[in-house]
């Protein structure tokens, strides 16, 4: 799916056109489609940078943003015999790019005079891999080749600013250079603010900006007009280090570096860049007691300081690289057997749904890093920042399932330590770990997800360790179901936007299948007879929910019992399916297939009768549960998410939303929410 220029669909006369006003431009290619924002460096909730798109921007017409929206500074040029031209980032001048993603990289091809400059972000997705994991470092790889055959004089340059290390430009900042086999900026907030944020930002711990030296490396810090026109002028930096430390927005401090590539006609060697944000300790926990423990990052565990990281990461390139392909490829080729459409979509899904999450580690009181304890943290993001919310978490879990269901059980274990402490105080699982993150402090309904995550998770993995360790809880839950499923009350459910409503069709079917869930683990564990009892209980139920949930002339599933004017996505029935259990009739599989052909729009298929938007994971997940049904249907909510994502509507410039408008295909406002891990259900089935 990289896009080389051989493939390039524009010949070089077309993007030399480019080099003129913008206007002029509009006419590169976006491979598979433009998104709403094109993630470029997005590895953690605090590394999160994006270009946002609308109806298309090339590499060089905006500023990258963080993924609430706010700028980052981020600037790259190249120059070719002599002649500067942006490659990225807006400080002024302009030339046209082709673009293309990935599931882990975002490529462009620019046109700078004779030259074509290849700008690959590559943000590496490395489930099976906890140290890989959970380093919060992403790569900018250039790689410039002459478009005419001729031998080019080429200079790249880039420097990153201090927006990267706060939400607010008014704060001071500090930074050094350090120099050596690897040239690095750090650059971080003079005010250190444990575990706090502003505006979304971490006020803890610093950015890095690294490069491989070499004879013909530069490096400069000091103020941006500056330190760019050094550039522009010179060809190369001053190897200076302002020292007049300032807040990130007095004169603008910029972390520069530059790299004489020569003169080239053959595609040169990638040169490499690593951007990154690193705290310790990163999160706040409640173990047992109330006690507060210090977690970090788990990368910790493998290098001591982050020099060394760093050191390894950019060595790895190459190496990550091909990895990166290999992941690409494979879960494309997974993907496609579905749809084209529906590859793309999970192309554009899986950055965002892991560079929510971060890999922790505690200490041991010898104070030797204990690699035994692995807990994997999650931000909301954009809803609200709580930490490891079930109802957000569950959304998200087909991602884990698919790509290494054990990063599932270290998501789920906070959630299974803290309720086994005793300190949270209901019959019925919690709801999150924590208002804020990186505080995972604990908070006060979500048993069904649990039961359903839990068991899954076990079949996946063939590990019962969680199963055995948490099996009162689970069975606590249970009993919670047992008594409340058939019949909810009056409750929101995990789409608490659309409001409370009492008998949710789905919401029963949720708590059903957990009953049901529980006899398996039950059964599991050796417990026959436990077993038996709750297969019987949800089979009844099945058949009393039967009674209350078709609307009267049967052609559907109600929203609420005995409103038969009402339906909406039932998307729960996908844990039926998921666990293989088979315990809800075909006929309403059949049924619902059918009814959802009827109601669809361009965009899919709104979520309920209640209002006219609609989410992009239930969607996804209804195919999935529909997919042993009818793969029309299936194809239908899918190519409602795919009409959405490529859009390319003005309004659209956020990074990648779950929640929209079906007339029009505007986003809600949600947005890099990890809930879109949803979109690889087809794949968990
Ligand atoms: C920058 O600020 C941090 C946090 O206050 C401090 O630890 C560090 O010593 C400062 N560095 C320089 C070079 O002043
Ligand atoms: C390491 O973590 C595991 C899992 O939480 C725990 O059971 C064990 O006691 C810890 N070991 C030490 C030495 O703290
Ligand atoms: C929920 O459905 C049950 C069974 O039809 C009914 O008895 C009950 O009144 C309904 N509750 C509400 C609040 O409508
Ligand atoms: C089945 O489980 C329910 C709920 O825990 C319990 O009330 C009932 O006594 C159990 N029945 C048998 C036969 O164990
Ligand atoms: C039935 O559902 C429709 C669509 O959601 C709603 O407009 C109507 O108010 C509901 N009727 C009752 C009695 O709740």
């Amino acid at each position: 799916m990289r896009l080389s220029p051989s493939m390039k669909p524009l010949g070089a006369g077309g993007f030399l056109a480019c080099l003129l006003p913008l206007a002029l431009c509009a006419s590169w290619t976006a491979t598979p489609f433009t998104p709403p924002s094109v993630p470029l460096a997005v590895r953690s909730p605090y590394l999160s940078a994006w270009l946002p798109q609308g109806t298309g921007t090339a590499l060089n017409a905006a500023w990258p943003t963080f993924w609430t929206g706010s700028t980052l500074g981020w600037a790259g040029y190249v120059a070719v015999d002599g002649q500067a031209y942006v490659f990225l980032g807006a400080p002024g001048g302009v030339t046209g790019a082709d673009q293309a993603f990935t599931a882990t990289q975002s490529v462009f091809v620019l046109t700078a005079g004779a030259i074509d400059l290849t700008v690959t972000f590559l943000s590496p997705v490395e489930p099976t891999d906890l140290v890989k994991q959970s380093l919060p470092f992403s790569y900018l790889a250039l790689s410039a080749a002459a478009n005419d055959g001729k031998a080019h004089s080429v200079q790249v340059y880039t420097d990153i600013s201090a927006e990267w290390v706060s939400g607010d430009n008014s704060l001071a900042v500090n930074w050094t250079t350090t120099t050596g086999s690897v040239l690095t900026h750090q650059v971080q907030l003079q005010q250190q603010n444990l575990y706090a944020e502003a505006s979304d930002h971490i006020q803890q711990g610093a950015a890095y900006y690294s490069t491989t030296s070499s004879p013909s490396a530069t490096f400069q810090t000091g103020r941006d007009v500056t330190v760019r026109q050094q550039f522009v002028t010179s060809k190369k930096l001053a190897n200076t280090q302002d020292t007049a430390f300032r807040a990130v927005s007095d004169n603008w401090p910029v972390f520069a570096f530059a790299h004489d590539l020569g003169s080239t006609t053959t595609p040169t060697a990638p040169v490499v860049f690593t951007v990154g944000h690193v705290r310790d300790p990163a999160i706040q926990y409640i173990i047992a007691g109330g006690a507060l423990q210090a977690r970090s990052l788990y990368f910790w565990s493998q290098y001591a300081t982050v020099a060394a990281a760093i050191s390894s990461f950019i060595a790895d390139y190459g190496n990550a690289l091909t990895r990166a392909q290999q992941f690409d490829s494979n879960i494309h080729s997974a993907a496609s057997k579905i749809s084209s459409d529906y590859a793309d979509i999970v192309y554009l899904s899986v950055r965002q749904t892991l560079g929510a999450t971060e890999l922790t580690v505690s200490k041991a009181p010898t104070g030797q890093w204990n690699t035994s304890d692995v807990l994997m943290f999650m931000k909301e993001i954009s809803s609200d920042g709580n930490v490891n919310t079930v109802d957000v978490v569950f959304p998200s879990w087909p991602a884990f399932l698919y790509t290494n269901p054990a990063l599932g059980k270290y998501l789920l274990l906070p959630l299974f330590e803290y309720q086994a402490t005793g300190q949270y105080p209901n019959k019925w699982s919690v709801h999150d770990m924590g208002a804020s993150y990186p505080k995972a402090l604990g908070h006060n309904d979500e048993s069904g997800n649990m039961l359903i995550m839990a068991l899954s998770y076990t079949q996946k993995s063939g590990d019962t360790s969680l199963i055995d360790a948490y099996f009162g809880l689970l069975d606590q839950w249970t009993q919670f179901l047992i008594s409340e499923a058939l019949i909810p009350a009056n409750q929101i459910s995990t789409d608490d936007f659309a409001g409370s409503l009492a008998n949710q069709t789905n919401l029963a079917i949720k708590g059903i299948v957990g009953i049901r869930a529980m006899a398996e683990i039950a059964s599991l564990a050796g417990d026959t007879a436990r077993s038996q009892n709750y297969s019987s209980i949800a089979a009844s139920y099945v058949q009393q929910w039967q009674e209350l949930a078709l609307s009267s002339d049967g052609s559907h599933l109600t929203l609420a019992y005995g409103n038969s004017t009402s339906w909406g996505l039932a998307y729960n029935l996908y844990a039926d399916k998921l666990l293989g259990l088979n315990l809800f009739p075909q006929s309403i599989y059949t049924t619902q297939a059918a009814w959802y052909t009827t109601v669809a729009t361009p965009f899919g298929v709104p979520l309920d009768t209640r209002h006219t938007y609609t989410k992009s994971d239930w969607q996804i997940v209804t195919a999935a549960m529909l997919q042993s049904t009818s793969t029309a249907t299936r194809d239908l909510l899918v190519s409602g998410v795919h009409a959405f994502a490529s859009a390319a509507i003005s309004s659209n410039t956020e990074p990648l939303g779950d929640w929209y408008e079906t007339s029009g295909g505007a986003t809600e406002g949600f947005r890099a929410r990890p809930v879109v891990g949803g979109h690889l259900a087809l794949l968990t089935i």
